[in-house]
């Protein structure tokens, strides 16, 4: 059986489906199982990591994806050794390309050290780091629906997004055969997209056409804040991320092909396939 952290989130809620897909028992955990859909296949069960009985949740489990949101190195850690106490095989953790190319945000130093936990736990271990995800585009989603606009920072590079199926589809892959131990996998789209080409194609899907808005850093950073209730905070670790991942961005990784014998998805397909979500509101 493979126990899936995150199983509700933006990989997890595709890893579970393919997971079972392939034939193997799942078992997603969920802080709030009333409210999470998940693939009625799978064992759903209720934990939180901060305050959760670990050994109790991971009984059982062969293999375990590792994903934690809010980049919190000892969750992770925490989690790796209570896996390695409970017998467990694998590892699979969900990093990102930042820590191969050495960036300096905490975000990207987060999963540099979590990473070392994992690998150091005890049970084999995969690495899967992409690079940053299309559905990062769903935050247009506001100014699309209510304006037909939107709004980029004048600094933001072409970038080789990745469609978080691909992620799934690799990490399904490496939970379900042999081979993968020891290996980290730099993961991203088939190409870069420069920002005004996003909306080019996301415009095409949706059938209506869409302004290109630049912004500075500032008023980019106060729209989140005003706009969206964004905590300072986290605009401020958003926007350090962002500075050191702009050189890199649009680095295309081959590794989505290699691994899965097929291209990975295109932005325009993501974009036909998510269309709906941008129409406007009655
Ligand atoms: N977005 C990108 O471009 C990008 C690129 C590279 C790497 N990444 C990495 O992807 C990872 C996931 O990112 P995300 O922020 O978008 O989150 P997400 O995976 O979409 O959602 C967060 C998941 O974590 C679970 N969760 C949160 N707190 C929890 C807790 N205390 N105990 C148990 N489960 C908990 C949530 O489950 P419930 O709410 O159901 O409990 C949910 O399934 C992060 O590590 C991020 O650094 C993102």
């Amino acid at each position: 059986m493979i126990f899936v952290l995150g199983a509700t989130g933006k990989v997890g809620r595709h890893l579970v489906p393919a997971l079972l897909d392939a034939g193997t028992g799942v078992r997603a955990l969920t802080r709030d199982p009333a409210k999470a859909r998940i693939d009625p296949r799978a064992e759903v069960v209720r934990g939180d990591l901060d305050t959760s009985d670990l050994p109790a949740l991971l009984a059982g489990a062969d293999r375990v994806f590792v994903l934690t949101q809010g980049h919190n190195t000892d969750r992770e850690a925490a989690v790796a050794q209570a896996a390695a106490q409970a017998g467990v095989s694998h590892l699979v953790k969900l990093s990102t390309t930042g820590v191969h190319f050495g960036q300096k945000d905490a975000i990207t130093r987060a999963h540099a050290e979590a990473e070392r936990a994992i690998r150091e736990a005890g049970p084999a271990w995969t690495i899967l780091r992409p690079g940053a995800f299309m559905d990062n585009r769903f935050a247009w989603i506001g100014s699309i629906r209510e304006e037909d606009t939107v709004y980029v920072t004048e600094t933001d590079p072409p970038s080789a997004l990745i469609h978080v199926r691909d992620i799934a589809a690799v990490a399904t892959l490496v939970l379900t055969t042999s081979g993968h131990e020891g290996a980290t996998y730099e993961l991203t789209g088939g190409e870069a997209l420069t920002t005004a080409q996003q909306v080019a194609a996301l415009a095409d899907a949706i059938g209506r056409p869409l302004k290109y808005v630049e912004e500075t850093e500032s008023a980019a950073k106060d729209r989140l804040i005003r706009t969206y209730g964004w905590p300072p905070k986290a605009v401020d670790g958003l926007f350090a991320l962002k500075r050191e991942s702009a050189p890199h961005e649009r680095v295309v990784f081959d590794t989505v092909e290699r691994l899965l014998g097929r291209p990975p998805h295109t932005f325009a397909a993501w974009a036909r396939e998510n269309a709906s979500a941008y129409h406007h509101q009655e």
